[in-house]
C-alpha cells in the first residue's frame, strides 16, 4: 500500500482511504498493532531502562538483564530459536553459575513458514546441524516446537529463576511456545524478545499481547533497546 505521510489532515485522509480501499490484510494488521503498541508501551514501559546498541551488541541487553534483574542467580534459561547459537552462547558465558540450566529449542531447519517477503520458509536453516556448546549445563531439544515443546513442558520442573528467550521471529512459533510454557510462567518470569516490533508489531509483540489476553497475564518492560525491537519483560500477573 502506498504509505501516505500522516503529518497533516489531508495526508491522514489519504492514508485512511488508501488503507480502506487498497490495504492488504497485512496492512490492516499492521495498522491495528502499531496503534495498539503506542498505548501499550506508554503504560508498560514507563519505568523501563532504555539502551542504545546495534544488533551485534545484543549482549548489552543480556548483561543488563543478568546483572540488574537476575542478579547472577542460577537461571533456567530456555531459548526458542537457537540457529547457530549466538545468543545462547552469550547467555552461557554471561551467567556462569554452576547451578544454571540452559535449554535450547530449534529444528535447525530454518523458519517453518515465510516471515514476510524477505524471509521465506527455510531462512536460517542449518540443514539440521546442531551447534556444539561444550558446556555441560546446556541441553538442546532438536525438532519443530510443535512436536517437542509440549512434552518438554509437561516433564519440566523449574529449579531456578525462569528466563525465556523468544527468538523464533514468527507469530505462530512465539505464541505456540508461550502457550505451551504457560504452566511455568509466573510473576517474576523474565521473557526476552529479539524481534519484538519487527514487521510493524505483527509477530513477537502480537504473540505476547495475545498470550497475555488468553491467559489473563500482564507484564512490565524491564529493559529495551530504545526502538523496542529488542527487549525484556517481567511477568507481573
Ligand atoms: C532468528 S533465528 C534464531 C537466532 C539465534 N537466537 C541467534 O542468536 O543467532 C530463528 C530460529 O527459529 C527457528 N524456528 C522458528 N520457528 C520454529 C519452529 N516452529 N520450530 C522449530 N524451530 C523454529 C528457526 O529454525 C531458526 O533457527
Amino acid at each position: 500500500m502506498a504509505q501516505a505521510k500522516k503529518n497533516d489532515a489531508s495526508q491522514l485522509v489519504k492514508y485512511a482511504i488508501d488503507l480502506l480501499v487498497h490495504g492488504t490484510a497485512q496492512d490492516w494488521k499492521s495498522h491495528y498493532r502499531l496503534r495498539e503498541f503506542q498505548d501499550v508501551m506508554a503504560e508498560k514501559a514507563k519505568d523501563a531502562i532504555l539502551l542504545d546498541f546495534e544488533y551485534k551488541d545484543r549482549r548489552k541487553l543480556y548483561r543488563c538483564v543478568n546483572q540488574r534483574f537476575v542478579g547472577n542467580r542460577p537461571v533456567d534459561y530456555l531459548e526458542f530459536g537457537v540457529a547457530g547459537g549466538e545468543s545462547f552462547r552469550a547467555w552461557l558465558e554471561l551467567n556462569a553459575n554452576a547451578d544454571s540450566r540452559f535449554f535450547g529449542f530449534d529444528s535447525f531447519q530454518g523458519l517453518p513458514e515465510d516471515w514476510g517477503a524477505d524471509n521465506p520458509k527455510g531462512t536460517f536453516s542449518r540443514q539440521g546441524r546442531v551447534p556444539e556448546f561444550g558446556d555441560g549445563r546446556a541441553r538442546i531439544v532438536d525438532g519443530l516446537f510443535q512436536e517437542t515443546v509440549d512434552a518438554f513442558s509437561r516433564s519440566f520442573t523449574p529449579r531456578n529463576a525462569l528466563v525465556l528467550h523468544m527468538d523464533a521471529d514468527l507469530y505462530s512459533s512465539t505464541l505456540y511456545c508461550l502457550m505451551q510454557m504457560q504452566r511455568h510462567i509466573a510473576p517474576g518470569t523474565i521473557i526476552l524478545f529479539d524481534e519484538f516490533t519487527a514487521r510493524d508489531c505483527t509477530d513477537e509483540y502480537a504473540a505476547l499481547q495475545d498470550f497475555c489476553q488468553a491467559c489473563c497475564r500482564d507484564y512490565a518492560v524491564l529493559a529495551a533497546r530504545r526502538d523496542y525491537v529488542k527487549l525484556a519483560v517481567e511477568i507481573t500477573r
